[in-house]
């Protein structure tokens, strides 16, 4: 064939490759949210995916793993510096979770997320059949869809945000705002998380240029030819629940659900946070909550453990090295205070732990805590409920994360209210069983009935719908 029907364009293959000294390539499934999601959508489309390998200079001709056809783009490592851990880690990521951490900018890293962007664009265009659908996703990437509308017209081009869009008032900070608008506005759908995302960029996209929109709708170009249609829309995404249900099942993962609780000494009630160690999860919150409930004496710091698995992530940005300094100064000082020869009272693991183990520790959890300060989606509270099959445990999730507006059924908190966080804490570790089953059923019913695959087939379906130019 002259190239591929699908092309999903991503900063990151769904694999991290290295060669190691004998010349050998390596590789290990790569952290996230975002490969979590598409992984299993791409296992069953037979499509490429371009994104970057992990490593910096690497050059790699495109492979294949499981049917996917890999195609690695090189970044040098100034680039990494400049494109990934500056622009894309520390301008947008802080910018678009409400400025939790003050967002840095530099003209030089612009230059190389212009540059940068130009490639995957390239590599994307390369790839593509004529006709053919192009997936780009997330903040690393908004100005691929503009880029490749110009190198192929002939596209549908789709773009996903996976992270939150942010108010006006704050997007208009960005230096650049205007031409990340007009990169975005190169794709035919731009899809975010939320209802409230989608409004945000329409609203932004008012603002800062000078075309008409109506609804979710931007048109571009004048006189009925020249037109060419953008819509915004949102498309919560998922997980693949039935894998995650289908392994919680395996008696091998609820062995070691058992074994967990041993280990730990077993304790009357086990909490659990499972996140990438970053400063927008609100784990100090949580530990701080924790902590007070220990020294109120309303957690019996014997009978009670917290595991807190924060995995490793953008250790080279300076934010995330201080965050790490401040959590485990916390952990620290809370086993010192509260623990006991044989038991401390958090767990921390900074690791990450393949899918069989996770599934395991959800089993063990009786709550799950997701209390993130800002946050796109958040798989994690999804993924606990797929592994619930035995309709028990409950989740503690914060009001700010897209999770939040479909998880009826767990108990919302505001992650900020330090007391009303202990009282929910408290609360979902006291829960009634019958009012834990019911509570969790409801999360069951929709976690599994809108999994990754329902979403993807959905923004596709909206992809292809889109009028073209001239239709
Ligand atoms: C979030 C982002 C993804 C990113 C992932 C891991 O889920 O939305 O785009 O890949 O975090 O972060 P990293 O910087 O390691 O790719």
């Amino acid at each position: 064939t002259d190239g591929q029907d699908l092309v999903v364009v991503a900063n990151r293959l769904p694999v991290d490759v290295s060669v190691g000294e004998d010349g050998e390539t390596t590789w290990t499934r790569s952290p996230g949210g975002l490969v979590t999601a598409l992984a299993p959508v791409m296992a069953q489309a037979d499509g490429a995916w371009v994104g970057w390998g992990g490593s910096p200079g690497l050059e790699l001709e495109p492979f294949d793993v499981d049917g996917t056809r890999l195609v690695p783009v090189m970044l040098t490592s100034d680039e990494v510096e400049r494109y990934y851990e500056g622009f894309s880690n520390d301008s947008l990521w802080p910018l678009y979770h409400d400025v939790i951490a003050p967002p840095t900018f530099h003209r030089q890293w612009w230059d190389a997320y212009q540059r940068v962007n130009r490639r995957f664009a390239q590599a994307a265009a390369s790839q593509a059949a004529y006709g053919a659908t192009v997936w780009v996703h997330d903040y690393q990437l908004q100005l691929v869809p503009a880029f490749l509308r110009e190198l192929r017209p002939d596209l549908r081009i789709g773009y996903f945000h996976h992270i939150p869009f942010p108010p006006l008032e704050i997007f208009a900070q960005l230096p650049w705002r205007r031409q990340v608008v007009e990169g975005l506005l190169g794709a035919d759908l731009v899809g975010f998380q939320r209802g409230g995302d989608a409004s945000n960029f329409v609203r932004v996209v008012r603002r800062f240029t000078d075309l008409t929109t109506r609804g979710q709708v931007v048109t571009i170009g004048e006189g009925t030819d020249a037109q060419r249609h953008v819509r915004a829309a949102a498309f919560p995404i998922s997980i693949d629940s039935t894998a995650f249900d289908t392994l919680a099942r395996t008696p091998a993962v609820q062995q070691r659900a058992m074994e967990i609780r041993k280990e730990l000494g077993d304790p009357e009630i086990l909490l659990l946070g499972v996140d990438r160690l970053d400063y927008t999860k609100g784990i100090r919150h949580r530990i701080k909550a924790y902590g007070e409930l220990l020294e109120d004496g309303r957690l019996s710091p014997t009978a009670t453990t917290l595991v807190q698995v924060a995995s490793p992530s953008r250790e080279n940005v300076g934010a995330y090295q201080q965050l790490r300094d401040e959590v485990e100064l916390l952990v620290g000082r809370i086993n010192g205070d509260y623990g006991q020869v044989g038991h401390a009272p958090v767990q921390y693991l900074h690791q990450s732990f393949p899918m069989e183990e996770m599934a395991a520790l959800y089993l063990a959890a009786d709550v799950m805590l997701v209390t993130a300060l800002r946050d796109g989606m958040n798989l994690v509270a999804k993924e606990y409920v797929a592994a619930r099959s035995d309709d028990r445990g409950a989740l503690v999730l914060s009001e700010f994360t897209g999770a939040a507006d479909e998880l009826q059924g767990a108990i919302l908190v505001n992650p900020h209210d330090i007391a009303g966080t202990k009282d929910a804490i408290t609360y979902a570790a006291h829960l009634d069983p019958r009012e834990s089953r019911k509570r969790m059923r409801r999360l069951r019913r929709r976690v599994l009935s809108h999994d990754v695959r329902a979403w993807s087939e959905q923004f596709l379906a909206v992809l292809a719908a889109v009028p073209r130019s001239g239709e």
